[in-house]
């Protein structure tokens, strides 16, 4: 979606503004521009396309000055062009925008009416107007931006420079994240984490409803309604390196081969292998709380989502514990039955996805009980939370999820034994071999991962001319497929279904032929078996068949065009292996046909529109 980026401080803006937009680069976007202040007053440099179409136009034009805003950004009113591209001026300011204004053609009407010309198609230039009206007014900046935002109904980041006060950037915002960073000398805001990274660690969290002045010595945030608040940064412990490719191809390749990384991380301090239990306060319940509840619901959206069905199986199977799973956008607005007794977990890598941060506030006001599990510190869903219990992954920079699904499996089978051996319902031999081989899993993932990546590389030319891909997977395989189909789609473009493997014979077995291949989870688990004769059903209808087998498993592999090999776990713990090779297929495919890996078309790394 939309990335903000502002800057005022001793620097030349513009690079630094283009610098933080190449870092949000990866939120999806198709068009970008910066508003810098000038001697003469606030040029604006706008152009459709990638980045380097920008950069190209900024150098032809040489912005200088030391205070500015940038901009990317993701359509949704009025297609990417030029004149649409954020900033928007209006009389003296200038505002980009993350995020959806509801009420804007009933104030673009009143704008008119009032003999504001507005250029472009967006909902954002209204914003502009409804400033400059303020202005025009008698009102300060501030003063301004307030009454405007008062007057509009809606998700809003926005980030606003005017020429009346040169030296100041102002930022507010209302669902949509925004970030303040701070260092000697300059004042900084982002839509995320990392495009501060390489300036500074020190961060401060705008919450809903809050203004802040930024200038170069410093920042002052208040309430809409003017009200001071006070508030420190705090230190982000992620570092610029992070955030690199770090001799990758692509982010999401670098994220994949992460994963051990991110897997260790995420258990490190959490996993007791003497006790045979979790360790962790961050789930926010006594013990009596977790023996009370009454149902789990498992909120979230995206590759999120497919997490939250693993975890369902592993709540209900080791917590013996009710549980659904939601998606965030269906759960809204339907009247779900939802409230005390309820656990509700909204799992969410960004932790600002909209559609899972206002389910999750519907289900509170309710009475429900709300655990985040999310990547980024201090983001949305985890401030409005009653505890939050965050995954270690590291930012995540490739827009297809990958090391952040593994950290949020692992998050949720932490979860499940923790509640389990406080329910009485797992024992502690049981969690003690489940904790072995969880605490192994990034070591048996890290061993296979090079020689996966070479098989499936080898593989991927016969079968990507491929239109339609099936995947199929019994039990915890089966959110996998999910997951597998998914991972293609988005960066490949190929049409894919995961499928319960059982649920191929009502519908999708019409659909193969010999020009179909169908990617088959095998693990040597409890479905081990019927997933082999729904293998057989399918080749029996020429489908090409490549298995994701266990290490040594002849049988099966006999059966199948291709296969990789996954190393044999406890079988609770196969996601966290037949996850990977799926990733790695969607990867190499997408490499092998060129597409754009880490900014696949039209879609956004944090979703913050409904
Ligand atoms: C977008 C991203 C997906 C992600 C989903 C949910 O669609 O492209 O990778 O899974 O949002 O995001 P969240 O941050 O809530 O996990």
């Amino acid at each position: 979606m939309c990335g903000i980026v502002g800057y005022v401080g001793d620097e030349q803006a513009a690079p630094i503004l283009l610098d933080g937009l190449r870092r949000l680069e990866y939120r999806g976007y198709d068009s970008a521009g910066v508003a810098v202040h000038e001697e003469g007053g606030i040029e604006i440099v706008r152009a459709v396309g990638k980045l380097r179409n920008l950069e190209t136009a900024l150098s032809e034009r040489g912005l200088r000055g030391t205070v500015g805003i940038g901009h990317t950004r993701w359509a949704t009113h009025g297609r990417p062009s030029e004149v649409n591209a954020h900033p928007h001026i209006a009389g003296p300011v200038a505002v980009v925008h993350n995020g959806i204004i509801e009420n804007h053609l009933e104030l673009r009407a009143e704008l008119e009416a009032g003999g504001f010309t507005i250029a472009s198609d967006t909902d954002t230039e209204i914003v502009s107007h409804l400033i400059h009206r303020e202005i025009i007014a008698g009102h300060d900046m501030v003063t301004s931006i307030r009454r405007a935002l008062d007057q509009v109904d809606g998700a809003y980041a926005i980030a606003v420079v005017s020429e009346n006060e040169p030296r100041k950037v102002v930022v507010a915002k209302s669902s949509s994240p925004l970030v303040l960073g701070v260092s000697r000398g300059a004042t900084y805001c982002a839509s995320d984490i990392p495009a501060l990274l390489p300036y500074t660690n020190e961060m401060v969290f705008l919450e809903d409803g809050e203004v802040a002045v930024l200038e170069p010595d410093g920042f002052a945030i208040s309430t809409l309604e003017g009200t001071p608040v006070s508030r420190r940064p705090r230190k982000i412990s992620w570092s610029p390196v992070m955030a690199e490719k770090a001799g990758f191809k692509h982010f999401m390749l670098k994220e994949i081969f992460e994963q051990p990384r991110a897997l260790e991380d995420t258990l490190r301090g959490r996993l007791d292998r003497e006790g045979a239990d979790v360790v962790t306060a961050e789930v926010g319940l006594s013990e009596d709380d977790a023996k009370a509840i009454r149902r789990v619901i498992l909120l979230a959206c995206g590759t999120s989502h497919h997490a939250t069905i693993a975890g369902r199986y592993w709540l209900e199977e080791f917590a013996q514990v009710p549980t659904i799973t939601e998606l965030a956008s269906e759960f809204r607005g339907r009247d779900a039955v939802v409230g005390e007794g309820d656990l509700v977990v909204a799992v969410s890598q960004s932790g600002e996805t909209i559609d899972t941060l206002m389910a999750a506030k519907e289900a509170k006001a309710r009475g429900a009980k709300i655990l985040a599990i999310a990547n980024v510190n201090g983001s949305a869903i985890p401030r409005m939370a009653d505890a939050s219990f965050y995954t270690h992954a590291g930012p995540e920079i490739g827009v297809a999820s990958t090391k952040c699904f593994m950290a949020q499996l692992a998050n949720l089978l932490m979860l499940s034994i923790w509640l389990a051996r406080r329910r009485g319902t797992m024992s502690e031999g049981e969690a003690g071999e489940l904790i072995e081989g969880l605490a192994r899993i990034p070591h048996l993932i890290d061993e296979n991962l090079k020689a996966t990546h070479e098989t499936i590389s080898e593989m991927v030319g016969e079968f990507s001319s491929a239109r339609d891909v099936l995947f199929l997977g019994r039990g915890l395989s089966y959110p996998m497929a999910l997951e597998g189909a998914l991972k293609l789609k988005e960066i490949s473009y190929v049409h894919a279904e995961g499928y319960a493997a059982g649920e191929m014979k009502h519908g999708p077995i019409a659909l193969l032929d010999s020009e179909v291949p169908v990617i088959v989870l095998a693990p040597q688990d409890r479905h081990y078996e019927r997933v082999c004769s729904n293998l057989q059903e399918a080749r029996a209808r020429e489908a090409k068949i490549i298995g994701v087998t266990s290490a040594g498993d002849a049988q099966t592999q006999a059966l199948c065009d291709a296969y990789v090999e996954v190393a044999p776990t406890h079988e609770a713990l196969s996601p966290f292996v037949t996850v990977v090779p799926l990733q790695l297929y969607a990867y190499c495919v997408a490499d092998y046909k060129g597409t754009d890996v880490d900014q696949p078309r039209n879609l956004a790394k944090t979703v913050t529109v409904e």
